[in-house]
């Protein structure tokens, strides 16, 4: 099959996500290795979005198509979900050693968004309330409810969704200002957060839903603070606290999980994605040990013929084991301060640089198009110079998502300095073309 069939077959009898199926024009891939990836005429392409900020590990890596290669061979690829399986023991115990202390039992989905489904189910059967707290500012996955727990304008045309769900501002909403520093920010949030859940009723709110840093949305970490405060809060309240690490976990903050760094014990973790760096599909939600307890006398109400896939199972303790052992976490840790000071530079060389952020390798560069700081592409737009930087980014080899004004550097936690800088090297010929874009 040529390229262009390949391209074509695509179109013609697949859907693509999040768009108009005539307006799609697929990217052809062959191969991946580290953090690149090949066009089937060789192109080669410095991954600096992980794909989807999923290929934590990096492409290809040999241990874990070895472990996978393995787990065929060994006779048990599926088996019902009622089964015990060395695989399923395995993650179990792993995960049990990884997490924080409360957290021991885990069940797994396919994905995010089933883990964050279930996470929700978890919450309403054991606290007996319905409602959950979510923020504007989020994704937290494509199903009907996932879809209404997210803020992002991708819910709107999925609307009316799963009821139940209120929305509420995070302590960096994208105009509103709660403060000018990390104190202000936190406790002014906390504030408005308190009386929305005076407004909601804490006896009707089974849980807040938090990415615990902010992907899509704007690589947000939270302000010095609001995990402990909120903690704090929610405690207060009877609320559950759940942390969506679907993005943020597994090495990418510089921390195996995000809340490490505020030194925080959610009720419940969702992670999906770094879990097998995308090697296979698979989510997972862990539930603190008195939810468990609940659990042990009552039924949960949840199931997935792909529960506990022996083989996605085995792929993700294999990727795992690679993350830890070749210490792509700490390399994450140390590297995050490198890329910071490569947006710095740009920030300091470009005026289309409004502002640079990052925990780790989880990054994001704002662009403006004038002194004011207005967005290079409004929020939930596109505009011809988001469109110029994407293309121009496509044709120099450097894959990344551009969102509205912004776009992303989160490249895989394996990459080097060099190949780091090499990043940069592109970006900064790219901000040159966007500084034509800022108006006097
Ligand atoms: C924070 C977060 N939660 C949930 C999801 C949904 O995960 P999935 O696409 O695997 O369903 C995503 C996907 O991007 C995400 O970033």
């Amino acid at each position: 099959m040529d390229t262009q069939e390949m391209i074509d077959l695509c179109k013609e009898h697949t859907m693509y996500t999040w768009s108009a199926q005539g307006d799609v024009s697929p990217l052809p891939v062959e191969k991946a290795d580290g953090v690149y990836f090949w066009t089937p005429d060789g192109k080669k392409y410095l991954d600096f979005n992980s794909q989807l900020m999923s290929v934590n590990i990096g492409h290809n890596h040999p241990k874990v198509t070895a472990a996978m290669k393995e787990a065929i061979d060994s006779g048990l690829i599926y088996v019902f979900p009622g089964s015990a399986t060395k695989p399923r023991a395995k993650l179990g115990k792993l995960l049990a050693d990884i997490t924080p202390e409360n957290l021991n039992t885990f069940f797994f989905a396919l994905g995010g968004a089933e883990a964050n489904e279930n996470a929700v189910k978890a919450a309403r059967m054991y606290t007996g309330k319905q409602k959950i707290l979510t923020r504007y500012r989020s994704y937290h996955g494509a199903t009907n409810l996932c879809m209404q727990l997210t803020g992002d304008p991708r819910r709107l045309p999925n609307e009316p969704g799963t009821p139940g769900v209120v929305h509420v501002m995070d302590p960096e909403p994208y105009n509103y200002k709660f403060g000018d520093d990390d104190e202000e920010k936190t406790e002014r949030n906390l504030e408005y957060l308190e009386e929305i859940i005076m407004y909601e009723g804490a006896d009707t709110i089974a849980a807040m839903m938090i990415e615990t840093v902010t992907g899509t949305n704007g690589i947000l970490p939270p302000p010095k603070g609001y995990l402990q405060g909120l903690r704090e809060l929610l405690d207060r309240h009877d609320i559950l606290l759940i942390c969506d690490e679907v993005m943020a976990g597994f090495g990418r903050t510089g921390k195996l999980f995000a809340f490490e760094h505020a030194g925080i014990k959610p009720d419940i973790v969702t992670m999906a994605k770094g879990m097998t760096s995308s090697y296979m599909p698979l989510g997972c939600m862990a539930i603190s040990d008195e939810i468990a307890d609940h659990f042990e006398d009552n039924v949960f109400w949840g199931g997935l013929t792909y529960n506990s896939h022996a083989l996605g199972l085995a792929t993700a303790t294999a990727s795992i084991e690679v993350l830890l052992e070749e210490g792509y976490v700490e390399n994450a840790a140390e590297l995050g301060p490198v890329m910071g000071e490569h947006m710095a530079r740009m920030q300091q060389k470009h005026p289309s640089v409004k502002e640079t952020r990052n925990i780790g390798l989880f990054g994001m560069i704002d662009l403006q198009r004038n002194a004011q700081g207005d967005p290079m592409a409004d929020y939930n737009s596109n505009s011809q110079a988001m469109d110029d930087l994407n293309r121009f980014f496509r044709d120099e080899g450097l894959f990344t998502y551009t969102r509205w004004g912004s776009f992303m550097c989160n490249p895989p936690l394996c990459i080097t300095e060099e190949q780091l800088r090499d990043g940069f090297e592109i970006i900064d010929r790219g901000l040159t073309i966007m500084d034509q874009y800022v108006e006097e």
